[in-house]
């Protein structure tokens, strides 16, 4: 089958990094990447080198494919690079993470606080039983203690696996059954869009068919507690974090692992079939987070660097604890919504905070565009020095709002794609090197292979088709929890002459100067009388119209053209839908990338149903373009939009 994906959107605008910025930078000129391409095993020991092992390794790499292992025989401990190293320096009392609650709660933990609370909560898990290997798992509202229980269960060998604060009892009682996870650790509450998360509630309700979890610590989240939303401490079972610290000993030597052992197991739900345990590795996975997050966001000990994912993401895990911390960076970390209680709040918390980086996503962006100008306009960003991007293709217009109304037109933007998988960052302009261009991530970083292959793994030098990894990285995923045959069948089958590349999923096109557009998931590419189009590059072309604020596109059955392209739309503030509005924009579409692409259907929609972590879930739209049965709308975040969307349409057509 022919998987090449046609090209249509040209993108022309082009961003140097400004010469201030360069100046500065950790990285300007592109040895780098010659050093990493000539050697990529040379390259990657260099930069393990960086971090502080007990035992050296023996071998860089063994690639059995599709399995690595990588610094094998090394030793080392995540927590103590990530906490000990710093309390040595004169940065031991620099801020490590400055924390707000939604409800205005502040704190701050300096390494030196970090160091303490860590040791003292690894004594804790100890004093419940848990040993090295053992299952851990977490589910917290984003509070420090979130990075505090992660860097425990680090320090003594017990493999965590959060789950984020927004999952219902049941995908919590599955992933704790799934890691057979011995101990949990949760809070009485969390707040998000000011309400309280009942989050103790939902763990009483996961345990009754969760048997391995033993142990439950309980963090109180707000002085007093939230005791009227659940009834009981189980005797036994459940015991308060403040009261097992208040008699812990800060002293526990962080313990010597094995470069392979794993660090952690984070659940990510794919399209179909039940959450993969994606496993990864201690000496691997801190190296690639360690070093994407100093060059990649060219981090500073100045820096003041907000990643606003939560610790339930794999964005968490690598920008918001383990990279940053091992660089010994001042992290900024919020509990709650952006839209709390004002649509300001994170210009807010960038200006109280003199946050220098932000590292968010583009569902987040667009969110703001819709809300309108005036909010960040009211704060000073002038702190701020460079802007990321995550989680999925930004549109141009997206990206340009995001350098024109937050970066102050000064910011470099690096767009970086990545996945649960692969640990850290694989595509990423460095921003004092490379010149961007509005929806490209650029191209791979120093140290990571990727190519455009087609359906039988020939390079495709300039056009679309799909996004490989053809040689194997250190933070890479090493097997999916106890389903390696899952593993080898998800990504590593696509190619069956190169059992060795990797296959991410993703297609993308290459431009001439060799820069990657990711175009959206293969499952979701459009088929129009024998085009493969990208969902990405419709829904760009979509709102670059002034009207709309966010697209989704999705292909509908045609009897004639194979697939017709289905497109759900949000408005900007202050437009409203007419029939008038829905020619407009298809003729915009049209003219913007070729008839091929123009719009059968539009359907304006307040919301776009997204999963839990933001990603516009594009299945469930074509359920509803095609007419059909809703599929699992368990990882929604809000179901109630495809509900109201589904009625919508069926009025319509009917
Ligand atoms: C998508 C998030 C375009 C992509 C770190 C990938 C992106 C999936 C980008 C992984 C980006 C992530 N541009 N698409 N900059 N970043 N994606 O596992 O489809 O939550 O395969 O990891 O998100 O999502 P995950």
């Amino acid at each position: 089958m022919d998987e090449n994906i046609d090209v249509l959107l040209s993108e022309t605008r082009s961003f140097p990094p400004p010469d201030a910025f360069a100046r500065d930078a950790h990285i300007n000129t592109d040895a780098i990447y010659r050093l990493a391409d000539k050697d990529y095993e040379a390259y990657w020991a260099s930069a393990a080198g960086s971090l502080e092992w007990m035992a050296p390794w023996k071998t860089v790499l063994e690639w059995t494919p599709p399995h690595s292992k990588w610094f094998v025989g090394g030793k080392l401990n995540v927590s103590a690079n990530c906490v000990d190293r710093h309390i040595r320096t004169p940065n031991r009392n620099k801020a490590a993470i400055i924390w707000e609650g939604e409800n205005g709660d502040r704190r701050t933990l300096t390494y030196w606080d970090l160091y303490r609370e860590v040791q003292q909560f690894a004594n804790v898990l100890k004093g419940l039983g848990v040993q090295k290997g053992d299952r851990v798992g977490i589910y917290l509202p984003l509070i420090p203690e979130c990075a505090v229980a992660m860097l425990a269960c680090a320090r003594i060998g017990a493999i965590h696996s959060v789950v984020f604060g927004g999952f219902s009892p049941d995908s919590l009682r599955d992933r704790m059954n799934d890691a057979e996870a011995k101990v949990l650790i949760t809070a009485d509450g969390g707040y998000r869009r000011g309400q309280v998360v009942p989050l103790k509630r939902n763990v009483d309700k996961a345990l009754v068919e969760a048997p391995t979890v033993k142990h439950v610590v309980v963090v109180q989240r707000r002085q007093g507690g939230f005791s009227d939303l659940f009834t009981e401490m189980k005797p036994g079972r459940d015991a308060w974090y403040h009261e097992l610290m208040a008699t812990a000993k800060a002293d526990c030597p962080p313990a010597a692992m094995d470069a392979e052992d794993v660090l952690f197991i984070l659940y990510t739900s794919g399209t179909t079939g039940k959450p993969k345990g994606i496993v990864h590795t201690t000496g691997g996975y801190l190296t690639g987070a360690a070093t994407s997050t100093k060059i990649v966001f060219d981090l500073k000990d100045s820096d003041v660097f907000w990643c606003t994912a939560d610790v339930g993401w794999i964005t968490g895990h690598t920008y918001l604890v383990y990279g940053p911390l091992a660089n010994g960076a001042t992290c900024v970390m919020y509990e709650g919504a952006p839209d709390w209680p004002q649509r300001n709040r994170f210009w807010e918390i960038c200006e109280r905070h003199g946050v220098t980086i932000l590292y968010t996503a583009p569902t987040a962006i667009r969110a703001f565009m819709k809300w309108g100008d005036e909010h960040p306009a009211k704060h000073d960003l002038s702190r701020l020095r460079l802007l990321g991007s995550v989680g999925e293709p930004i549109n141009p217009e997206a990206w340009m709002w995001y350098h024109e109304h937050i970066g102050g037109k000064r910011c470099p933007i690096v767009d970086t794609w990545w996945q649960t998988e692969t640990g850290s960052i694989v595509i990423s302009p460095l921003p004092g090197l490379t010149a961007t261009k509005p929806g490209s991530g650029t191209k791979a970083l120093p140290g990571y292979f990727a190519e455009l292959l087609d359906s039988t793994a020939v390079r495709i030098p300039v056009g679309g088709g799909l996004l490989a990894l053809t040689k194997p990285w250190p933070s890479m995923l090493r097997t999916i929890w106890n389903d390696d045959a899952r593993y080898v069948q998800t990504y590593f089958t696509k190619w069956n002459n190169r059992p060795d590349i990797y296959f991410p999923g993703d297609g993308a096109k290459r431009d001439d100067d060799q820069y990657f557009w990711i175009l959206g998931r293969v499952d979701d590419v459009l088929n129009v009388a024998g085009h493969r189009i990208g969902t990405m590059e419709v829904e760009s072309a979509l709102v670059e119209h002034h009207a709309v604020a966010e697209a989704a596109v999705v292909g509908k059955t045609h009897e004639v053209k194979g697939q017709a392209i289905a497109a759900f739309v949000t408005l900007r503030e202050g437009f409203t839908q007419s029939a008038a509005l829905r020619d407009e924009l298809k003729k915009f579409v049209a003219n913007k990338i070729g008839a091929l692409a123009r719009p059968d259907d539009i359907l304006f929609s307040a919301d776009l149903p997204k999963t839990r972590s933001g990603k516009i879930m594009r299945r469930l739209l074509r359920d509803i373009a095609e007419g059909r049965a809703l599929g699992d709308t368990t990882t929604l975040a809000d179901p109630g939009v495809v509900s109201a969307l589904k009625s919508q349409y069926e009025e319509k057509e009917g």
